[in-house]
C-alpha cells in the first residue's frame, strides 16, 4: 500500500503554500546571485577612481582663444582585477585669463557633445547649446555641465566628474 499523493489529490491550500515556498526561494537565490555579481563586478569598477581628483589637460598656452577646443583627459580606475585608464572629453573655452572647462558628455543620455559654429549640438537627439553652455532646446534637461579646473604653472587641470543624466539640477553620480 502507497501513502503518496498525486497532484489532484493535494489540497488547493496545500498547492498555493507550495506555490509561494517555491516563489520564496526562486526570488531569494535571485537576490543572492544580484549581490554576489554586483559586488564582484561592478562595485570593483566603480571604486578607487581617480574621477573627482585633479587631471592634466595641457598647456594653457595651447588654448587658442575665443575657441572651443576639445581636450582628451584620462580617467583611471582600479577594477579589483587591474588598474585601466579611459579617456573622457571635455570642452576648454579660453578668454584672455578667463578659462570655462566643459564635460562633452550630453545631459540628456551622455552623447558626446560637438561644436557648431556658434554653439553646441548633441548629435544624438538635436539637443542645442550656445556658446556659452546654455541651454537652447532639444531633450537635454539642462546646460553643459562645468568642470572644476584650475592652473598649475602653465598646466591647466580638471576635476572630471560624472553628472546624473536626465535630471534637470547638475548632481554628481554616486
Ligand atoms: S544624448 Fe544628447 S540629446 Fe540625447
Amino acid at each position: 500500500m502507497t501513502t503518496e499523493m498525486t497532484d489532484e489529490e493535494l489540497s488547493p491550500d496545500r498547492r498555493r503554500f507550495l506555490g509561494a515556498l517555491i516563489g520564496l526561494i526562486s526570488s531569494g537565490i535571485t537576490t543572492v546571485l544580484g549581490v554576489t555579481i554586483g559586488r564582484y563586478t561592478i562595485a570593483p569598477a566603480l571604486s578607487n577612481t581617480n574621477v573627482g581628483e585633479w587631471t592634466d589637460v595641457g598647456l594653457l598656452e595651447e588654448i587658442p582663444e575665443g575657441k572651443p577646443v576639445k581636450r582628451n583627459v584620462v580617467v583611471s580606475q582600479d577594477s579589483g582585477w587591474g588598474r585601466f585608464n579611459s579617456q573622457r572629453l571635455v570642452w576648454v573655452i579660453r578668454k584672455g585669463e578667463q578659462v570655462t572647462v566643459f564635460s562633452a558628455a550630453c545631459p540628456h543620455l551622455g552623447c558626446t557633445i560637438n561644436e557648431t559654429s556658434n554653439g553646441f549640438i548633441c548629435p544624438c537627439h538635436g539637443s542645442a547649446w550656445s556658446a556659452d553652455g546654455e541651454r537652447l532646446g532639444g531633450p537635454t534637461p539642462r546646460g553643459m555641465d562645468m568642470l572644476d579646473h584650475r592652473v598649475e604653472g602653465d598646466l591647466l587641470k580638471v576635476k572630471y566628474q560624472y553628472f546624473k543624466q536626465g535630471v534637470a539640477e547638475k548632481e554628481e553620480a554616486g
